[in-house]
C-alpha cells in the first residue's frame, strides 16, 4: 500500500460536499405520497380525507397533514420538503393568505416541485391567470366542483407530474455530476490517488442513483503489479482487502469476467456486475469492479457508460496532458450517441446533423476552425434529453402541453450539463444545446430569442436538426418526403429559420441530399 493512498470514505465525504440535494432523493423514497390539506374550514379536511382514504397511485397511498391557516401551512411545508401535493384554500385568515403561501413555497423555499391544487369557496374568486402560470399551480378548482371523482382526477394528474419532475431532477443531478466529476479527477496528483478517485466517483454516482433505483453496491479497484492484479481500494464487501491479489478475493467466475474485460479493453455490464478496464500505452492496467445486489437497470448502464468515457478522458489527461483533442471527440460522440439511443433515434442522426451543420457553416463563410468545432459540437444538441423520463420521450403519440413543457427543458438541461467545462468544444456545445430550438422570429424556446440574438451556431443547428427530424421516422411520426420538407422550409424562411441560412440551404441542396442518402438509415 502506498502511503499516499487516502481513505476512500474520506474521499466520498469530500466529494459529497460539492453539492447535495438530499430532499429530492428523500421524496422518492417515502412510503406514501405526502399531501398537505390547507383550509380554515374543518369540514373540508374531513371530507377530503374521506374521499381520498383508499386512494392509491403507483402502489402508494396518501398520508395527510393538516393546516388551518396560511402560517401553519408554511411551517408544515418547511418541515416536510418531501410533500407531493398541497390542496390549498385561497381565502383564510386574510383574503390573500393562500397566495402568500404559494409565493413563499416557490420563491422563498425555492420548491418548484411540490404540486399545488388551489381551492376556492366562491365562484368568481378566481386568482389571475398570471398567478397560475407564474407560480406553476397544478390545478384550480372551485370547492363545489370537488366532487369525489374530480378530486381524484386532479390528484392523479398532480402526482403524475410530481413523479416526472422528481425523475427529471434526479437524472439531471447525476448527469451534471458526471460532467463535473472530471474536475475532481483532473486534480489528482498521484496514480494511486487517481484510482481511488475513479472508484469513489463511480460509487458516488451509483449511490446518488440508488435513491430511485433500489440497489446496493460493493466495489474495488485493482492495479497490475508484476503479473497479478493487486487491490488498491475497496468499499462495502471489499472494505478490508487492500493489498490482496484480485484472484484470491473474487470468485473464479468473477475473475474470468475480469479477464474478459481486460481483453476487450472496455467495460462489461453483465447482470449484477460492472467491470471497467482502464489501460493505455502509458499506464499499467487498472480494473474497477462493482458487484450489485440486483441486476443493473438500463439507466444504471447508461450512467456507467458515460462515467467510463469521462473517467477514461481524465486518465488520458492524467497521463498525457497534451493529447486532449482526440478524446474530446470521443466524449462528444459517446454523449451524442447515448442521447440518441435513449430517444430511440437512429444511429446516423447525429452524424447527418454534423454534416448538414458543416455545409451550412461553410456557406455562411464561418472560419475553418469554427466550421470544424461546430461540426463536432452539433451532435450534442439533444444531450439534455437524457434527463427526460422515458414515458414522455418515447411516447408513441402526440404530447400533452404538460409533457411538451417537460421535453422543452432539455435545452436548459443540456446547457447546464456542458457549461462548466473550460474546453472550447464544450462551450460551443453548450450554446447549441441551449439555443437549437430558438426561432428566428422570436417564438422559440427557452428564451424566445430573436434574429441575430440567436447565436449563429444555434441558428445553423436548428436548420440541420429540423431537416433531419422531419426526414426521419420517430416514435411519434412518420418520415416526411423531401418535397414536403422543402415546402415547409420555404414557408418557415424568416419565421422558424434564418432567411440567409435557408438560401444557403437551397444553394447547397444537392450536397445535402447526397449526405442524406449516403448516411441513410437502413
Ligand atoms: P425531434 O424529434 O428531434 O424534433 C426536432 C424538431 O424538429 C422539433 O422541435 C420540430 O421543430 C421539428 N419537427 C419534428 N417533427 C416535426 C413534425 O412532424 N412537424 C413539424 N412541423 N416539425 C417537426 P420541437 O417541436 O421543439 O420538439 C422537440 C422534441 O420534442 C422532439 O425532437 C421530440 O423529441 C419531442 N417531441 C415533439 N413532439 C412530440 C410528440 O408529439 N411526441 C413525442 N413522443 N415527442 C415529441
Ligand atoms: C472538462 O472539461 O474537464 C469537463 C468535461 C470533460 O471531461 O470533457
Ligand atoms: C415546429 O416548430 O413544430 C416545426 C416548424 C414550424 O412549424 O414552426
Ligand atoms: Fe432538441
Ligand atoms: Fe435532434
Amino acid at each position: 500500500m502506498n502511503s499516499e493512498t487516502r481513505n476512500l470514505s474520506e474521499d466520498l465525504d469530500e466529494i459529497i460536499i460539492i453539492d447535495d440535494n438530499d430532499t429530492i432523493g428523500e421524496q422518492i423514497k417515502t412510503e406514501t405520497w405526502k399531501m398537505i390539506i390547507v383550509d380554515d374550514d374543518i369540514e373540508v379536511h374531513h371530507i377530503t380525507k374521506l374521499v381520498l382514504r383508499d386512494f392509491e397511485f403507483e402502489g402508494k397511498h396518501l398520508s395527510f397533514l393538516s393546516a388551518y391557516s396560511g402560517a401553519e401551512a408554511i411551517q408544515l411545508i418547511k418541515d416536510n420538503p418531501d410533500t407531493a401535493v398541497i390542496l390549498l384554500d385561497v381565502i383564510m385568515e386574510k383574503s390573500d393568505a393562500g397566495l402568500n403561501v404559494i409565493k413563499y413555497i416557490r420563491n422563498e423555499l425555492g420548491n418548484k416541485i411540490v404540486r399545488i391544487i388551489l381551492r376556492t369557496g366562491q365562484p368568481g374568486e378566481t386568482p389571475e391567470e398570471e398567478t397560475i402560470i407564474s407560480y406553476d399551480i397544478n390545478d384550480y378548482k372551485e370547492k363545489s366542483e370537488l366532487t369525489s371523482k374530480k378530486l381524484l382526477t386532479s390528484v392523479i394528474t398532480a402526482l403524475r407530474s410530481f413523479r416526472d419532475l422528481i425523475v427529471l431532477q434526479n437524472n439531471k443531478l447525476s448527469l451534471e455530476r458526471i460532467i463535473n466529476s472530471s474536475y475532481v479527477i483532473h486534480r489528482q496528483k498521484t496514480l494511486n490517488n487517481f484510482i481511488n478517485e475513479i472508484l469513489s466517483q463511480l460509487l458516488y454516482l451509483l449511490y446518488e442513483g440508488k435513491k430511485y433505483v433500489n440497489n446496493y453496491y460493493s466495489g474495488l479497484a485493482a492495479m497490475m503489479d508484476g503479473d497479478e492484479f493487486v487491490i488498491v481500494s475497496g468499499v462495502e464487501d471489499y472494505a478490508n482487502v487492500n493489498g490482496r491479489y484480485l484472484k484470491d478475493v473474487l470468485s473464479q467466475e468473477e475473475f474470468e469476467n475480469v479477464l474478459e474485460t481486460l481483453q476487450a479493453e472496455g467495460i462489461v455490464c453483465k447482470g449484477k456486475y460492472f467491470i471497467a478496464c482502464f489501460k493505455n500505452e502509458a499506464i499499467t492496467p487498472v480494473i474497477v469492479f462493482v458487484r450489485c445486489k440486483n441486476d443493473l437497470t438500463e439507466w444504471e448502464q447508461d450512467l456507467l457508460a458515460i462515467y467510463y468515457t469521462n473517467a477514461f478522458i481524465a486518465l488520458d489527461n492524467f497521463m498525457l496532458t497534451n493529447e486532449i483533442e482526440s478524446t474530446q471527440k470521443e466524449i462528444v460522440l459517446t454523449l451524442g450517441g447515448i442521447s440518441e439511443a435513449r430517444s430511440k433515434e437512429t444511429g446516423n442522426h447525429v452524424k447527418r446533423v454534423a454534416e448538414y451543420s458543416k455545409i451550412l457553416a461553410l456557406g455562411y463563410n464561418l472560419k475553418e476552425e469554427e466550421v470544424e468545432i461546430l461540426k463536432q459540437a452539433s451532435p450534442m444538441h439533444d444531450i439534455g434529453k437524457l434527463a427526460i423520463p422515458d414515458a414522455i420521450l418515447n411516447k408513441p403519440g402526440k404530447l400533452t402541453a404538460e409533457e411538451f413543457d417537460v421535453i422543452k427543458t432539455h435545452s436548459q438541461i443540456g446547457y447546464d450539463m456542458l457549461k462548466n467545462s473550460n474546453r472550447s468544444l464544450m462551450k460551443v456545445a453548450s450554446i447549441i444545446a441551449l439555443q437549437h430550438h430558438e426561432k428566428f422570429d422570436g417564438t422559440g424556446y427557452p428564451q424566445r430569442l430573436q434574429g441575430e440574438n440567436i447565436h449563429i451556431y444555434g441558428r445553423i443547428t436548428a436548420v440541420a436538426d429540423v431537416f433531419d427530424a422531419l426526414g426521419s421516422e420517430r416514435v411519434y411520426k412518420k418520415a416526411w418526403d423531401l418535397d414536403r420538407i422543402i415546402e415547409l422550409f420555404k414557408e418557415e424562411r424568416g419565421k422558424h429559420f434564418d432567411p440567409e441560412l435557408i438560401d444557403i440551404f437551397f444553394d447547397n441542396l444537392s450536397k445535402i441530399i447526397q449526405v442524406k442518402d449516403s448516411l441513410a438509415d437502413i
